[in-house]
């Protein structure tokens, strides 16, 4: 008798812990996602509904083998428009015209490339371009999205009505949590509510903006009123203030990138590229990656501007100096060091100078300095450092005592 009771003391006790560790390990498992910034791509920059499964296979192919695979690119998303219906069970169906096979198998194809596989939904009754939403089937989506072998999800916030985010975005959390599958999860709330003081647990990476446009400088509003698409510059100052709330595992996302989508130049596209990275933001390609000039393959892969984007000490890069159109900003770095960017955002090729104390070093000693477009060690300074700055364009460089 003594002795049943003592094997269902034990046995409650085994339940009690395992109750409490199991949802603990998912809670590790999230936390050890995106521990530098997701890299990959996303469909919707350059193709919007105009996708098929043909062409994410064809996109899989290609960064399999163009470099970019090498260079870090891993994450192949499917944006919105990939879903049409409901079944009469309430799962989620893909659209039998685009993706014949379904999304199990193009799953399984982008995995046998060694890519991992992503997927976009909304936290409200209709996504952006009017397919189903989520709300009210997170659970059986988050369900699904990890029996067809989902790694991210995307998730938008068009047609929330007057949904909170924090529970809305929390829900589809826990329901990816649930799963048992690590999935990254990417809120894009287009930062309304201010996501960088809540979402860290919650997501592993949160937009911080509307949407990009391939353009230098502009400012739209979306018929709707809700938002807006931005420039690149216009969403570089909003980035300015939240440097502090990213790390590894939770990042300020300011959107995917254009670069190769024709609306910018060279020097331009090189300038964004390198803003993102110092951003420490997500380098989510947003162009046909199937047909990219020479130009556009060498930004998109330069390896020594991607290394200070996935740096693992996860710090965001901040500005220190604003004077007219002439900046600098700067990343700290896990190996002591800082990459720096002298931006300038003017008509004319200019100098701009940055100076160890604006960098967090004392001005009397040497430091080494390196342009990491170039690839070329540029020389050892004392306090300071200057270079003629392209209009519209950056020099990016290592600063290391
Ligand atoms: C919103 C998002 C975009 C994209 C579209 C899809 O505008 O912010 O990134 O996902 O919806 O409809």
């Amino acid at each position: 008798m003594k002795s049943t009771r003592a094997v269902l003391s034990t046995l409650r006790l085994i339940f009690l812990v395992l109750l409490v560790t199991i949802p603990l390990r998912a809670q590790l498992e999230r936390n050890s996602l995106a521990q530098t910034p997701p890299m990959g791509w996303n469909s919707w920059n350059k193709f919007a509904c105009n996708i098929s499964e043909d062409l994410i296979k064809s996109v899989a192919d290609a960064i399999a083998t163009n470099g970019m695979k090498d260079a870090g690119y891993q994450y192949v998303v499917i944006d919105d428009c990939w879903q049409v219906d409901r079944d009469e069970n309430g799962f989620i169906v893909a659209d039998p015209k685009t993706f014949p096979s379904g999304i199990k198998s193009l799953a399984d194809y982008v995995h046998s490339k060694g890519l991992k596989f992503g997927l976009y939904s909304d936290a409200g009754s209709k996504t952006c371009a009017g397919r189903p939403g989520s709300q009210g089937h997170e659970y059986q989506d988050a369900l699904q999205y990890a029996r067809w072998g989902v790694d991210y999800l995307k998730y938008d916030w068009c047609n929330t009505e007057t949904r909170n985010a924090e529970e809305a975005y929390s829900t589809m959390s826990k329901a990816l949590l649930a799963t048992g599958r690590p999935i990254v999860f990417s809120m894009c709330e287009w930062g309304t509510a201010k996501p960088w003081q809540w979402a860290k647990g919650i997501g592993n990476l949160w937009r911080t903006t509307g949407d990009i446009s391939d353009k230098w400088s502009s400012h739209e509003k979306w018929p709707n009123g809700a938002c807006c698409q931005l420039g690149m510059l216009e969403i570089l100052d909003l980035q300015v203030g939240l440097d502090a709330f990213a790390g590894p595992g939770h990042w300020n996302d300011p959107d995917m990138l254009e670069v190769g989508n024709g609306g910018m130049t060279i020097p331009e596209y090189r300038a964004h590229f390198s803003f993102w990275a110092l951003l420490a933001a997500p380098l989510l390609a947003g162009n046909d990656v199937r047909s990219m000039t020479p130009d556009i393959r060498e930004i998109l892969t330069n390896s020594e501007v991607i290394a200070v984007n996935q740096d693992k000490l996860g710090r965001e890069g901040h500005r220190v100096e604003k004077s007219g159109d002439l900046e600098v900003w700067s990343k700290p770095l896990s190996d002591g060091s800082r990459a720096v960017i002298l931006f300038n955002r003017g008509a004319a090729d200019s100098k701009v100078s940055v100076t160890w104390e604006q960098i967090g070093y004392p001005n009397h000693i040497p430091a080494k300095v390196r342009d990491v477009w170039a690839h070329k060690d540029v020389g050892t300074f004392d306090g300071s450092y200057s270079a003629s700055v392209p209009s519209h364009s950056v020099v990016m460089v290592r600063i290391a005592p």
